[in-house]
């Protein structure tokens, strides 16, 4: 099962997302996008999305410096152990509050709001319902078992796996006795990258860079424009 779980199911969710990807970008590009449902409802969908993705993107960074710089890094530019891991129990813990909460608010919206659920595919709740998931799952592994359990040394173990998957050279037996709460929290990551082509998630391929260097589009209610109609 070890073999499975921490070698040929990270490259197959990674594969069914590059290629998955990749097809629905060639063969059916007009379903490409984030399928927006602004016009149906703003105000939650403002909070919501905000806090989610700036909440996510923090997240993001905190993987990057837990998974992927290793410890050895940290001790070169005389980073303790003890002062890592209160950083990033702090930092990593109030992003990932940030995210659940915007997430929170989405599954709410999506759900308790009629016009936004009769507007849902079953792909977009599931992927919902999933992030949700792997969220609440990350913020008890940093909030509730470090703090009830102890410290997890995952830059020892989960760490170095992760830069063995980068280089095509993962070592199996460093997952083998994770906690089985990050374990389920790394098999549902990667089954929702292995979904996201499915999904209205492909727009994390879309960075909207153009965007920034395009001519302003101004928007004018139609009220404003009968009283200054210039
Ligand atoms: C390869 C995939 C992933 C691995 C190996 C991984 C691993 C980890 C680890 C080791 C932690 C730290 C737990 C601690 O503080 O003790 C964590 C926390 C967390 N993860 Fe992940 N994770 C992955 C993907 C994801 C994804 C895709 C999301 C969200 C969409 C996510 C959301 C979170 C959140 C919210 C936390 C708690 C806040 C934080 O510490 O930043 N993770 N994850």
């Amino acid at each position: 099962m070890n073999q499975f779980w921490w070698l040929i199911y990270p490259y197959l969710s990674v594969t069914v997302l590059i290629v998955g990807s990749l097809y629905r970008y060639a063969f059916n590009p007009m379903s490409w996008g984030s399928r927006s449902s602004e016009l149906l409802e703003k105000r939650q969908l403002r909070w919501g999305s905000q806090l989610f993705h700036w909440g996510l993107l923090l997240v993001i960074v905190g993987h990057v410096m837990g998974l992927l710089i290793p410890v050895s890094v940290y001790q070169a530019i005389g980073i303790s152990h003890d002062m890592y891991h209160t950083n990033a129990d702090i930092l990593g813990g109030m992003a990932g509050l940030i995210t659940w909460i915007g997430l929170l608010i989405l599954l709410i919206r999506r759900l308790g709001n009629r016009r936004i659920r009769t507007n849902s595919s079953v792909s977009d709740i599931v992927a919902l319902i999933l992030l949700f998931i792997v969220v609440s799952l990350g913020d008890s592994m940093t909030l509730i078992y470090n703090n009830v359990v102890g410290p997890y040394g995952y830059r020892h173990t989960i760490g170095p796996w992760v830069r063995g998957l980068l280089v095509l050279h993962p070592d199996v037996a460093l997952m083998s006795h994770v906690p089985v709460l990050f374990q389920i929290h790394i098999i549902l990551a990667f089954l929702l990258f292995a979904l996201l082509p499915f999904t209205r998630l492909v727009h994390i391929w879309s960075l909207p860079l153009a965007y920034l260097r395009r001519t302003p589009i101004q928007y004018r209610s139609r009220q404003q424009y009968r009283r200054h109609p210039s």
